[in-house]
């Protein structure tokens, strides 16, 4: 203990602040970094053409139609970004009780994914594998005359749609929908359909949370959520070791990649899933949690470094990629840094 007894001593033992002095030594003792290879970046898909919306509730954000969604992954590959996930919004009247539009070959997301891979074959693509966009009730799933989302059918839709995005060409399918045995399903049905190089990020530890808000808003699924909740199917925030079971069994049947869903609020989660499994392990970080930053950033609260900070933090707990609103700004930034 006689190194920490500065009473008796003059001057403090020891300096750590030697090594932050200049920007050469903290730049060599840096233990983590955020590189534009951590980045994905989420993507809303409209029909039409020559078609762009802002989202309300996600200032910069914007839903744009595949001619133009082709120019932005101009952009983004060109940027290094390595791959865009797809969120199409499905207009109301192709919604249904029973999701048909999910697996519709000639669907929005199929298309899109199409004409990405034409054009730009070496930029990754992933698509959401979960029925909320094309339910009437915007849950994830089908229904019964409870309102409960039932399991084994809902499963085998999200085959039948995993398996049309695998045929449009993706490269990465992403069941978002928290069903049980999801994976294990899609990952034989894949298999057995000959679709052996596509990889599968499973949202593994997915929560019922508030901060998908503007998401919601954003893929026209907010207003109409039938039950107004997905607690009996998104995990309970109150929950940690839950997590880890549920990673597990993703694992187990068959994901190559698993995601903790939200980021920010979440962190402990990510950390013990990384450090638990060592897989390749993703972390999104959601429409709320832009939402907040991008607010304060717009009224002058914050400045844009909370960014990156945000990003690093994932980082740090253990993320190998991050699925963020902010990929296209901060791999600007990141570009115009070196
Ligand atoms: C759909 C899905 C959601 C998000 C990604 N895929 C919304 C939800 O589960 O309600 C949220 C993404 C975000 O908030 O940015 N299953």
């Amino acid at each position: 203990m006689s190194q920490y007894n500065f009473i008796s001593s003059r001057f403090p033992q020891h300096r750590p602040r030697r090594l932050r002095k200049d920007d050469f030594s903290r730049r060599l003792i840096r233990e983590n970094n955020l590189t534009v290879d951590d980045l994905i970046y989420p993507c809303f898909v409209l029909e039409g053409h020559n078609q762009r919306q802002s989202v309300a509730s996600m200032p910069g954000v914007e839903r744009l139609s595949i001619d133009l969604l082709l120019k932005e992954a101009e952009l983004v590959h060109s940027l290094g970004i390595p791959m865009m996930a797809l969120f199409p919004v499905t207009p109301s009247e192709k919604k249904s009780l029973d999701a048909a539009e999910a697996f519709n070959p000639d669907g929005l997301a199929q298309q899109a994914v199409r004409a990405l891979k034409r054009e730009f074959p070496e930029l990754g693509v992933m698509t959401d594998v979960a029925l909320d966009p094309f339910t009437t009730h915007g849950q994830d799933g089908l229904i019964d005359d409870q309102g409960y989302i039932i399991n084994d059918e809902t499963v085998a839709v999200l085959i039948k749609q995993a398996l049309s995005h695998a045929q449009a060409g993706a490269d990465v399918v992403a069941p978002s929908d928290m069903m049980d045995g999801r994976i294990g399903a899609v990952r034989n049905a894949l298999e057995m359909q000959g679709f052996i190089h596509t990889r599968i990020m499973a949202y593994s530890a997915k929560y019922a949370s508030s901060f998908y808000g503007p998401f919601r808003d954003a893929v026209g699924s907010a207003g109409n959520l039938a039950g107004g909740n997905k607690f009996s199917y998104q995990m309970d925030p109150a929950n940690t070791d839950e997590a880890l079971h549920e990673v597990a069994l993703d694992i187990q049947e068959g994901a190559d990649m698993v995601m903790v869903k939200p980021g920010m609020p979440y962190l402990d989660v990510l950390y013990r899933v990384k450090q638990t499994f060592g897989k390749p392990t993703f972390v999104y970080q959601v429409s709320g949690e832009y939402a907040m930053l991008k607010a304060a950033i717009l009224n002058g609260w914050l400045t844009e470094e909370v960014i990156t900070e945000s990003l690093l933090a994932f980082k740090r707990a253990g993320a190998d990629g991050i699925l963020t609103y902010f990929a296209k700004d901060v791999a600007e930034k990141l570009k115009s840094s070196v």
